[in-house]
C-alpha cells in the first residue's frame, strides 16, 4: 500500500528551462510515497514522458568531468570484468559511457533527438526511442540477445516498471549481465536531499526496494558500488537467478542491513524526514534572508533539475538569487522553471562581483570548489543545504 508523507509544493517540469517569463508554465503538485510492501519510495503525479523528454531536453552527461571520469573507469572495468560482445545503454543521453567503446559493439537508446543525433552524427547505432516491450523486441529481432545492457539514471524516470524489467529480460541473454545505477536512498534521506525528488524521478530506489522489484522478473542483485556520482549513487551488478550457484558479494547483504538499521523499511523513517525536510526549508530561508539584510550578492551555482525543486519550494526568486552560472549550452540565458531567475553562461568573471554561492550542482562540490580556488582564496563563501542549509 502506498502512504504519503511528504507534499514538496506546486513544481513545474524541473528540466523545463524557459526562454522568457511570459511562457505559463504548468506545475503539478509534488507528493511522495512510501509502499509499505515493496519499501519503494515514489511521486504520484505522472507525466506523459513525451513532455519531458523529446527532442528540447537539455541534460549533458558530458558536461561534468565527474561523469566522464566515472564512465570512462567504468567502461574498463565492463571490458575487463565482462568482455560483452554486445553492450546496450538505456538512455545513452550524448554518449558519455558509449563513446568509450568500439561502435561494432555497442547500441544506444535515447528518446530525446537532440542527444541522440550527438552520438549517432559520431558513428553509433542509437535507437531514438523510449525503452519499451515493442523496442525490446525489434532490437532483439536484429541482435538476437545481448549480453550486457546497462543503464544509468534513467530506468527510475519510467513509470512502467513492470515493463522496463520484463523488457529487458526479453533481451538479456541467459548469462548476461544487466548493471543500473541510479541516486541512492539512504543518501538522500541521511543528507536530507530532498532535491532529489522532481518530476523525472519517478522512484528513488533503496536496495531493499530494488530487491523485491526484481524478484518478480527472477532477477538478482550480486554485486553493488556506492558511487560519489548524483550526490551518493548505488551501481547494481544484476543477473538472472537460474538457481545455480550465484556468488552473492557479502557487500550485498551489508547494504540491506545497513537500510534496515537506518529504517528505510520503515514508513516512520520518511514521516521523520518529511519534518527534517520542513526544517530544512525554513533555515535555508534565515540564511538568505541574513545575507541578504546585509546587503550580499549571491548568486547560484550549477541550474541543476534539483534546484528546481528547491526554488520553488522554498519560493526562491531573484531578490534573492541574483543569476545562476551553468556551462551547459541549452541552459544559457533561459530562465530556472518557476522561477524569475536567468542562467548566465559560465564565466569565471562573474565570481569576481559575487559574496555568496549557493550551490545548485552541490553533487559537484568537488570539482566546483577545485574550479573555483581564486574566489574561495579570495573570501568567496558558498551556501549548500545539505545535509544541513549553512554556509562552507
Ligand atoms: P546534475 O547535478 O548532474 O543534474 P540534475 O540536473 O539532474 O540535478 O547537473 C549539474 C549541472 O551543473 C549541469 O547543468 C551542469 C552544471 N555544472 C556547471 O555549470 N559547472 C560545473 O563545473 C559543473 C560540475 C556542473
Amino acid at each position: 500500500m502506498n502512504k504519503f508523507f511528504l507534499n514538496l509544493g506546486l513544481q513545474p517540469l524541473a528540466n523545463n528551462y524557459l526562454s522568457n517569463l511570459k511562457v505559463k508554465q504548468k506545475k503539478y503538485n509534488l507528493n511522495l510515497n512510501f509502499n509499505t510492501k515493496t519499501k519503494l519510495v515514489s511521486i504520484s503525479k505522472r507525466i506523459p514522458s513525451k513532455e519531458m523528454f523529446n527532442n528540447k531536453y537539455p541534460y549533458r552527461s558530458s558536461i561534468s568531468q565527474t561523469m566522464t571520469d566515472s564512465f570512462k573507469k567504468l567502461s574498463l572495468e565492463i571490458k575487463r570484468k565482462f568482455n560483452p560482445k554486445i553492450l546496450l545503454e538505456i538512455g545513452s543521453n550524448d554518449g558519455a559511457l558509449i563513446i568509450n567503446f568500439n561502435k561494432n559493439k555497442v547500441i544506444g537508446v535515447e528518446p530525446c533527438s537532440n542527444l541522440a543525433n550527438i552520438t549517432k552524427e559520431k558513428g553509433f547505432k542509437i535507437f531514438n526511442k523510449y525503452w519499451n516491450f515493442s523496442l525490446a523486441r525489434r532490437i532483439k529481432k536484429e541482435f538476437k540477445s545481448i549480453d550486457l545492457i546497462y543503464s544509468a539514471n534513467t530506468l527510475t524516470h519510467i513509470s512502467n516498471l513492470n515493463e522496463v524489467f520484463s523488457s529487458i529480460t526479453t533481451l538479456l541473454s541467459k548469462d548476461g549481465i544487466l548493471i543500473i545505477e541510479d541516486p541512492s536512498l539512504l543518501e538522500c534521506i541521511k543528507k536530507n536531499a530532498y532535491d532529489q525528488f522532481y518530476n523525472e524521478h519517478i522512484y528513488v530506489f533503496s536496495t531493499l526496494s530494488l530487491v523485491n522489484i526484481l524478484k518478480k522478473f527472477n532477477l538478482i542483485i550480486f554485486d553493488l558500488k556506492n558511487l560519489e556520482t548524483h550526490g551518493g549513487s548505488t551501481r547494481y551488478y544484476i543477473k538472472r537467478n537460474c538457481n545455480t550457484n550465484i556468488n552473492i558479494k557479502q557487500n550485498v547483504k551489508s547494504q540491506i542491513n545497513k537500510e534496515i538499521k537506518f529504517g528505510l523499511n520503515k514508513f516512520s523513517t520518511f514521516k521523520k524526514f518529511a519534518i527534517n525536510v520542513k526544517k530544512s526549508k525554513y533555515a535555508l530561508c534565515e540564511l538568505f534572508k541574513k545575507i541578504k539584510q546585509k546587503n550580499k550578492v549571491i548568486i547560484g551555482y550549477g541550474a541543476t533539475a534539483k534546484s528546481t525543486t528547491i526554488l520553488n519550494f522554498c519560493n526562491i526568486n531573484n531578490k534573492i538569487i541574483k543569476f545562476f552560472v551553468d556551462t551547459t549550452p541549452d541552459k544559457s540565458n533561459k530562465f530556472l522553471p518557476g522561477t524569475n531567475i536567468k542562467i548566465k553562461k559560465y564565466n569565471p568573471k562573474f565570481m569576481k562581483k559575487v559574496d555568496y554561492i549557493f550551490l545548485g550542482a552541490w553533487n559537484f562540490k568537488k570539482e566546483i570548489f577545485k574550479k573555483e580556488k581564486k574566489f574561495i582564496k579570495n573570501g568567496g563563501k558558498f551556501i549548500t543545504h545539505v545535509p544541513l542549509p549553512r554556509i562552507i
